[in-house]
């Protein structure tokens, strides 16, 4: 049926709940999703996107009520401005599909009357308890001190004559199949949870209906009955490809989904619920539904009810949606919960993007500038280092896949990010600014130059789908003006890039942020947490003293310090302090160990590399257990939060003396 022949990928998002506070944690799902997608079409598959919202039930009917307009006019509304938000984002949707539209409507009331009518849904009396913000049904014994389960809030009593769908008929068919499909549930250990607390204790049959309000989708036979919004919502994974009607092309090409992207709250409704009405309307399951964590502040999920949103049209505004999509992407292992931070993300775009990246390729392109006026060199005789390296980017895109294609995007990133740091570490160990000195040097450096391009190109494929706007502009510094250079195609076998392009040097990538005065800027748009976030005052100086003549001292005195140039091997952050980091660094024949206070300014992997100045005879000092042979120079200023390390400009060997 399907004509491609990678063939083809059918992914979701959970169609949101109206809301108007859109949050970074929102933007995670989506975003993950969207990555998933331009990476399957990148590979070549015909790929299909279907994210959207869901629009009734009570929570909305009272969210109206109290703005004072009709549901319709509340849900149209957030409507708009959540695909605007996915537009900044560069979410790339195929479909985006509304529960209110008739489109989707009317296949819900087929499917329940399908249902009806083949006896897996009938009439009976409903007593229990109900969840309002979750939407969910619970039994007197499923309650946690009297309230809900699953958010801790109170729950309402509910009685009422309903519809059902005999989940307990399935039941049997859906363990089985859960245990026949280990790849199912996602990650495993959400497949035990469903097993352990839901399915195997044994499944009661679902109220599937209500009657105590009206914003949702009438049942056709009994109109005082409206579908249980977990029924229509979950529906929207089949009508938006046109399940049950004349035009459902795209539903015989597309379903089974390859795979549904859902937070780990509402796994137990994909998975259980869910396939329980797919095998009642003889429907193939889901090949994966895989559950991913949230994303924290303060140690709470990130929920506007509890008031700890990050606004991520504020954040893409400051930086770039493709800084926002990485830091999502990368700073945690996507099933796990991980915690949002304005410092951390500052960090990782000072380090990642602005050092790691974005160095990476300004560097490559000045020098191409600086010794071959901006053409391209080609490459010529291969030696070990450069074999090294291209054996990694030749490798790269296999496994970025595999591990793209296991959700594992963070790792995924790290491995693309592993190519850029050999790719600097290269540069330093062939120093082309040595080689650009002699002519026989220039022959060497053109091979160094073209590898360093080359790997530019594949790590800008690489990262399309996960930074759809960056690509372009290494494309462009790079005089990529092929398409067929941007291609999944093109990166599997080094040397895509044509000696003699033109590059050209433009703006920095990623800008470095001065990350105090960005995170007193960021505390200061959220009014409420200023004054939390604000920096602690400085302690009010003593009042300053007589001033002592500024004591002159005299030159050997000055050289009784030692200071020396010295290379920085290896470094790691002390355990149990926020401060420090504990280097080893090459000075001379020796290597020391150094711990030095800096590590709110710099990440590890940055100093690793780095040419720094070393108080070389200082008396050794325990510092957390460690004894610390040295110390490192640095410009500081506390009340400003600044520091820098002193570096030496330019090549000079280690051990080298100072004065
Ligand atoms: O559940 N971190 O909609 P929803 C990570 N309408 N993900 C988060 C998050 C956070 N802080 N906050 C929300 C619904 N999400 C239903 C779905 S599907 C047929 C119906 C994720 O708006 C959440 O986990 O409450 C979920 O996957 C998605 O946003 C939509 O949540
Ligand atoms: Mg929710």
């Amino acid at each position: 049926m399907c004509e491609n022949a990678k063939g083809k990928f059918y992914v979701t998002t959970p169609i949101y709940y109206p809301s108007d506070n859109l949050h970074i944690g929102h933007a995670y799902c989506t975003t993950a999703t969207d990555t998933l997608a331009r990476f399957k079409r990148l590979e070549g598959y015909d790929t299909y996107f279907l994210t959207g919202l869901d629009e009734h039930g009570q929570k909305i009917e009272r969210k109206a009520a109290e703005k004072g307009v009709t549901p319709q006019q509340y849900v149209d509304g957030i409507c708009k401005a959540t695909k605007e938000l996915w537009k900044i984002m560069d979410i790339s949707y195929d479909d985006f599909i509304r529960t209110t539209e008739e489109r989707h409507q009317r296949v819900v009331q087929k499917i329940f009357e399908k249902l009806y009518k083949q006896g897996d849904i009938y009439k009976s009396e409903y007593e229990g308890w109900y969840c309002t913000p979750c939407e969910s049904f619970w039994t007197e014994h499923q309650l946690k001190d009297g309230k809900c389960p699953d958010c801790g809030r109170p729950v309402e009593k509910a009685h009422e004559e309903s519809y059902f769908l005999r989940l307990s008929k399935y039941a049997p068919r859906l363990i089985e199949h859960i245990k026949a499909h280990p790849e199912f549930i996602q990650p495993e250990s959400r497949a035990n949870e469903m097993l352990n607390n839901f399915l195997l204790p044994g499944l009661e049959d679902l109220c599937v209906s209500r009657t105590s309000f009206s914003w949702g989708i009438p049942v056709t036979f009994d109109p005082g009955h409206v579908v249980y919004v977990w029924v229509d919502a979950l529906s929207n994974y089949i009508s938006a490809l046109g399940y049950l009607t004349e035009n459902d092309e795209k539903f015989r090409k597309y379903w089974p989904a390859d795979v549904h992207i859902v937070g780990k709250e509402i796994v137990r409704f994909h998975t259980i619920i869910w396939p329980i009405i797919l095998m009642a309307l003889d429907l193939p399951l889901p090949k994966q539904v895989f559950g991913h964590g949230w994303l924290v502040m303060d140690g709470q999920k990130m929920s506007k009810s509890i008031g700890n949103v990050v606004d991520p049209v504020v954040l893409c505004g400051r930086y770039g949606s493709d800084a926002i999509r990485y830091f999502l992407m990368r700073e945690m292992p996507f099933g796990a919960d991980g915690n949002f931070t304005n410092e951390a993300l500052l960090s990782r775009i000072n380090s990642d993007l602005a050092n790691d990246l974005g160095n990476l390729v300004s560097r490559t392109v000045a020098m191409i500038e600086k010794y071959f006026g901006g053409a391209l060199p080609a490459m010529g005789e291969r030696q070990e280092v450069d074999d090294a390296l291209i054996a990694l980017s030749e490798a790269l895109p296999a496994k970025v896949s595999d591990l793209v294609t296991k959700m594992q995007f963070s790792t995924a990133l790290s491995e693309i990010w592993k190519l850029i740091g050999e790719c600097n570490r290269y540069i330093d160990l062939t120093q082309p600014w040595v080689l650009g000195r002699s002519e026989e040097g220039k022959t060497r450096l053109s091979t160094v130059l073209y590898v360093l391009a080359e790997c530019c190109r594949v790590v800008g494929v690489l990262i399309t789908p996960f930074m759809p706007q960056t690509p372009a502009r290494i494309f462009e510094q790079l005089g990529v003006t092929d398409p067929a250079l941007s291609s999944w195609d093109s990166v599997g076998a080094f040397g895509g890039l044509k000696p003699g392009a033109t590059v050209h040097k433009g703006a920095a990538l990623f800008p470095r942020i001065d990350i105090p005065k960005e995170m007193e800027a960021l505390a200061a748009l959220n009014p409420k947490k200023a004054e939390a976030a604000a920096p602690a005052k400085a302690p009010e100086k003593a009042p300053a003293e007589e001033k002592d003549e500024e004591e002159l001292i005299d030159i050997d005195t000055f050289f009784k310090v030692k200071l020396k140039v010295a290379k920085v091997l290896t470094a790691e952050a002390v355990k149990r302090s926020d401060k420090l980091l504990k280097l080893t660094v090459k000075c001379g024949e020796e290597t020391r160990t150094v711990v030095s206070g800096i590590s709110k300014y710099y990440a590890p992997e940055d100093l690793v590399g780095k040419t720094v100045v070393l108080a070389a005879n200082l008396k050794p000092a325990k510092l957390k257990g460690i004894v610390s042979e040295g110390m490192l120079l640095a410009a500081a200023d506390d009340e400003k939060g600044l520091l820098r390390l002193l570096t030496c400009d330019g090549e000079i060997p280690d051990g080298t003396e100072i004065g």
